[in-house]
């Protein structure tokens, strides 16, 4: 078992992460805290494809009370948040409570953002069933709700008691759920680790077909990242902003098509992609470099395609991001594969132009990736 301890100053916690751990029921029903204050979030997508390996865990009906929540990030809202401790309340949940959330990304940011403020603060057990919560939201103790003017814009950050991930869980995810993830993997490499990249370029067709040497390779590497990068500056005041590299654009895309258009990774895939443009374009970014990533970026799978004639509610999103600051967009550019830094005077008509142009810049891959999400 891989066991990273992340620094936090609310209290350092383990992320635990193994092939079957979840099925290891004895070591979790150890890990989970007393049965009668468990309260299991998740949502019916998730519940159906985990609860024959949580049900040993949890043991049965009577180890956890569960609530089942809507995952999609449309669904990620106050309203949601409101529910689910009004369900709370009526399960006599107290201060003494565990929230255990099982899911993705929507999961883990809603059941956190309520567990840091039902009460005042309960605790709180990630169990990560995507990537990208394995590889990235389930570490570091962000939390939050969106609104229709932009992504992540209220919440806390709220570090939990424990992270359990077993990335057996991978197999049973839809494929555009998965490769949703593969894009958060690339961003890894291009942030700080061109090792990580290089194996990417060599390895991605064992990772798209979830090879698991492959995957219990990479999946512990990029925690190790986010448990480096979150330990050393957990609210964000310097270099975990790398991390926000490709979401600059990427939250925007996801606000100006109100949540419903993009999977966040893919969102994140058209953003790293123009950020090696921004970078290309100031001459931080050898052009050969640029087109890695692009290159890269596309080999993971067909992106669902830019909204027609909505620049100006991209631009208005963008300028909306915690990422700006006095009016100035703040973008994460690559100067080589695995080194970024952080500018903020990128000109808005640099940005419009590069949006203009992106279509362009990916090649066309056969139809796919759209849809209801
Ligand atoms: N997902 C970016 C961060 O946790 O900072």
């Amino acid at each position: 078992m891989k066991r990273v301890i992340v620094q936090s100053a609310a209290g350092d916690y383990p992320v635990l992460c193994a092939r079957g751990l979840l099925r290891n029921g004895r070591f979790l029903a150890r890990a989970l805290f007393e049965p009668e204050r468990r309260y299991v979030i998740s949502s019916p997508r998730v519940w159906r494809a985990c609860r024959p390996r949580m049900a040993a865990a949890l043991g049965g009906a009577a180890g956890a009370r569960l609530i089942l929540l809507d995952d999609r990030e449309a669904a990620k809202t106050l309203r949601t948040v409101e529910r689910l401790c009004r369900r709370l309340v009526r399960a006599g949940a107290g201060r003494d409570a565990v929230l255990i959330a099982v899911g993705g990304g929507v999961v883990g940011d809603v059941a956190g953002f309520v567990a840091a403020s039902y009460l005042r603060g309960v605790r709180l057990v990630h169990v990560p069933t995507t990537l990208v919560a394995q590889v990235d939201s389930a570490i570091g103790g962000k939390t939050g709700v969106n609104l229709r003017e932009g992504k992540n814009l209220v919440g806390a950050f709220y570090p939990p008691k424990l992270v359990l991930a077993d990335p057996a869980v991978l197999a049973s995810l839809p494929d555009r759920q998965y490769r949703s993830g593969l894009y958060e993997v690339v961003k890894y490499g291009v942030i700080g680790d061109a090792e990580l990249f290089e194996y990417l370029e060599r390895r991605l067709d064992r990772l798209l077909r979830r090879d698991a040497k492959a995957l219990d390779w990479v999946v512990p590497r990029c925690m190790r990242a986010k448990a480096r990068v979150v330990g050393g500056d957990e609210r964000e005041a310097g270099p975990r902003q790398a991390l926000n590299f490709g979401h600059t654009l990427g939250h925007a895309l996801e606000a100006a098509t109100g949540y419903r258009r993009f999977l966040h990774g893919e969102a994140v895939g058209w953003g790293m992609v123009a950020a090696a443009e921004v970078a290309r374009a100031e001459g931080l970014l050898a052009p050969a470099a640029a087109r890695r990533i692009r290159d890269l970026v596309t080999r993971v799978g067909p992106l669902p395609s830019l909204p027609e004639g909505r620049e100006a509610r991209i631009l208005a999103a963008m300028r909306a991001d915690k990422k700006a600051r006095a009016g100035e967009l703040r973008w994460v550019l690559p100067r080589r594969i695995g080194r970024v830094e952080i500018r903020s005077e990128v000109s808005e008509r640099l940005v419009g132009e590069i949006l203009t142009r992106l279509p362009e810049i990916v090649p066309r891959l056969p139809a796919g990736g759209q849809g209801r999400i």
